[in-house]
C-alpha cells in the first residue's frame, strides 16, 4: 500500500528521516506548498537532548515574538525529574526573528524536551483555550483529510449517522438543538452533514457552505472523548479525556477512496474497535495498541505505554505525524523530523498540556466493588504480590524512576522494540473499571485476567480468594 501517505506523512516536508525517499516521501506536491517558505522564520533547530528546553525562533512578519520553551523531562525520566513535565522547564528567550517570513516556527523537539512555541506571527491560533483546542483544533489536519483522504466526499455521499454510529463516532448532544434527532433521518448522509455544521461529531470539524461539506478534519477529541450516551447509545454529553473504545479509526480511514488498494484496506480493517497503530507510517509494521484514556496523568511523567516523553512531547507527535496537523516534530530515538511552517501544533502545546493534566480520573461507581475485600486486595497489592514494586505513588506508577523489560512483565516485545525506548511504563492504573480490556494490546479481557497472567508470571502463587481480593482493590481506583 501507498504508506509514503498514510495519514499524512507524505505531506511532511520530512528533510531527513531514515525512511527518506520512500515512506517519508518529499514528493507530495502539497508539501511544496507547505514548505514553501522553510528557510525564512523557521526553526531554530535546537535539541534539548536530555530533557533541555528548546526556544522557538521568534516569529517574523514583523510582529514576532519570541518563543517560550517549555522543558520536557528527561526522556529517560531518570529520578524521577519529569514530575509534571511539560510545564515544568524554563523559559526561554525567543530567537530574533526573521524579517519577511511568515509566523515563525517553534524550536523542534528534542529527545523527551518539548519544542518552544512559535513566535506571534502571521498565523494567530484558531484557539487558545486548552479545552477548545483538544476538542476543536485540527491543526490544519485538513490537508489530509480532505485534501488527500477526501473524508468530506465519502461523508456526503455514503456516511449516515447510523454508519458513523456503527464506526463508533460519538454525538455531542449538548450541541443539538432541542428536538432535533426525533425530527431527522439518521439514515440520510445530509443529516451527518448537519451534525457536523452544529459541531456535534466529536472529534470531527468541519465546514458546511450552504448545506455542502467543503472540508473536514480531525481533533484530539475523535479518539480521548466519549459521551455518557443519555440521550442513546453514542449520543450525549461529552466526556474528555476518557479513551473511545467504540470507535474504529482503521474502518473509518478504509472509507477513504486514497486506501483503496486491497494492501491497505487489508492493514486497516485488521484494527478493530478501540485500536489504532500510531507508529504505522512511520516504521510499516502493523501492530495497533489500545487507544487509552488520558485523565489522571498529572502526577505521571512519562506518556505512552512506552515511556517515550512527557505529554507535550507525544501530542506534538500525535498531531503531526497521525492527524496530519501542519507542524513541526523532531526526535532522532526514532528517526522522525518533521517540518512544515508556519506551525499550528507547537503554539497550543501549553493550553493543550494543562487541559490534559486538568482531566481527573472519574470515581468508580458507587457499589461497584466490596470494600472489605479490597482492603485485603491492599494488603497483597502492597505486600505478598509485589504489585506496588512497580505501581507505586500516587499515580501508582515507577515511570520516571524506571521502564521495564517486556520479559520483566511478560508483555510482548514489539511494541516496545518500535518506541523510543524500547521498554514499557508501569501503567498509571486509574478507573480500571471504566476501560477493559487491559495491558496495551489488550491481552486482557477483565481484571480477573490481570490477576491471573501476573500470577502466573511472577509465580505468585496466590489462592484464588486473594486474586478476587486483588482484583476488588484493582476495581476501586
Ligand atoms: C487516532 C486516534 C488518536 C488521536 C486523534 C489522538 N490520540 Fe492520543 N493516543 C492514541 C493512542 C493509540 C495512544 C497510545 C500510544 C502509545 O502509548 O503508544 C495515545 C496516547 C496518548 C497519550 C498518552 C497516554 C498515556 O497514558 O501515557 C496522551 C496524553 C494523548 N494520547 C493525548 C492526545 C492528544 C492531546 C491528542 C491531540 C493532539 C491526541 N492524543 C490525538 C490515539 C489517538
Ligand atoms: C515489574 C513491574 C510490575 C509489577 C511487579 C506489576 N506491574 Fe502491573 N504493569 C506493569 C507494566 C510495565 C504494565 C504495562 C504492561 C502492558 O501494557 O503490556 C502494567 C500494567 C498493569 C495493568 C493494566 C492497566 C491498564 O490500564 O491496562 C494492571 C491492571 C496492572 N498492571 C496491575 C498489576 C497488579 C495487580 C500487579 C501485582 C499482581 C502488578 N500489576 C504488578 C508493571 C508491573
Amino acid at each position: 500500500m501507498r504508506r509514503d501517505h498514510f495519514l499524512v506523512v507524505g505531506r511532511s516536508c520530512v528533510r531527513r528521516s531514515r525512511w527518506q525517499g520512500t515512506l517519508l516521501s518529499l514528493s507530495c506536491a502539497l508539501c511544496a506548498a507547505a514548505c514553501g517558505n522553510d528557510d525564512d522564520g523557521s526553526a531554530a533547530d535546537t535539541t534539548g537532548a536530555n530533557g533541555g528546553t528548546s526556544g522557538g525562533a521568534g516569529g517574523s512578519a514583523g510582529s514576532g515574538t519570541g518563543g517560550s520553551g517549555i522543558g520536557g523531562s528527561s526522556a529517560t525520566g531518570d529520578a524521577g525529574s519529569g514530575g509534571n513535565a511539560g510545564n515544568a522547564g524554563t523559559t526561554s528567550s525567543g530567537g530574533a526573528g526573521g524579517s519577511g517570513g511568515d509566523g515563525g516556527a517553534g524550536g523542534s523537539f528534542a529527545a523527551g524536551g518539548t519544542a518552544g512555541a512559535a513566535g506571534a506571527g502571521a498565523h494567530p491560533p484558531e484557539f487558545t483555550d486548552g479545552q477548545d483546542i483538544f476538542r476543536y483544533d485540527t491543526f490544519g489536519d485538513e490537508q489530509v483529510w480532505t485534501d488527500v483522504l477526501r473524508m468530506h466526499e465519502v461523508i456526503s455521499e455514503a456516511v449516515s449517522p447510523s454508519t458513523a454510529l456503527s464506526v463508533g463516532l460519538k454525538v455531542d448532544a449538548e450541541a443539538l438543538p432541542e428536538g432535533i434527532l426525533e425530527e431527522v433521518d439518521l439514515d440520510d448522509p445530509a443529516t451527518t452533514v448537519a451534525l457536523l455544521g452544529l459541531d456535534a461529531v466529536v472529534g470531527l470539524r468541519a465546514r458546511v457552505e450552504d448545506g455542502v461539506l467543503v472540508s473536514v478534519g480531525i481533533t484530539c477529541a475523535l479518539c480521548h472523548s466519549n459521551v455518557d450516551d443519555s440521550v442513546m447509545d453514542g449520543i450525549g454529553k461529552r466526556l474528555d479525556g476518557f479513551a473511545n473504545r467504540d470507535l474504529n479509526p482503521g474502518a473509518i480511514l478504509a472509507l477513504s477512496p486514497f486506501y483503496a488498494d486491497e494492501e491497505a484496506q487489508e492493514v486497516l480493517t485488521s484494527w478493530g474497535p478501540g485500536f489504532f497503530d500510531p507508529r504505522f507510517n512511520q516504521d510499516g509494521i502493523n501492530h495497533p495498541v489500545l487507544i487509552p484514556s488520558i485523565f489522571g496523568l498529572a502526577d505521571v511523567p512519562l506518556e505512552t505505554y512506552t515511556g517515550d516523553g512527557p505529554i507535550s512531547y507525544w501530542n506534538s507527535y500525535v498531531a503531526v505525524t497521525q492527524m496530519g496537523g501542519q507542524g513541526q516534530f523532531f526526535d532522532p530515538r526514532i528517526g522522525v523530523e518533521v517540518f512544515q511552517s508556519p506551525d499550528r501544533v507547537t503554539p497550543q502545546l501549553p493550553a493543550l498540556y494543562d487541559y490534559q493534566v486538568s482531566l481527573e480520573t472519574p470515581a468508580p461507581p458507587a457499589g461497584s466493588f466490596d470494600p472489605d475485600a479490597a482492603a485485603r486486595g491492599q494488603a497483597l497489592f502492597e505486600g505478598e504480590a509485589g504489585c506496588s514494586d512497580c505501581h507505586r505513588g500516587t499515580a501508582l506508577t515507577d515511570a520516571g524512576m524506571r521502564l521495564h523489560a517486556p520479559e520483566e512483565v511478560g508483555a510482548e516485545p514489539l511494541t516496545a522494540e518500535r518506541s523510543a525506548t524500547g521498554l514499557y511504563r508501569t501503567t498509571p492504573l486509574r478507573a480500571l473499571w471504566q476501560h477493559p480490556p487491559y495491558f496495551h494490546d489488550g491481552s486482557a479481557a477483565t481484571l480477573e485476567a490481570v490477576v491471573e497472567h501476573y500470577d502466573t508470571h511472577l509465580s505468585l502463587g496466590l489462592e484464588a480468594e486473594q486474586k478476587t481480593d486483588i482484583v476488588e482493590y484493582l476495581k476501586s481506583f
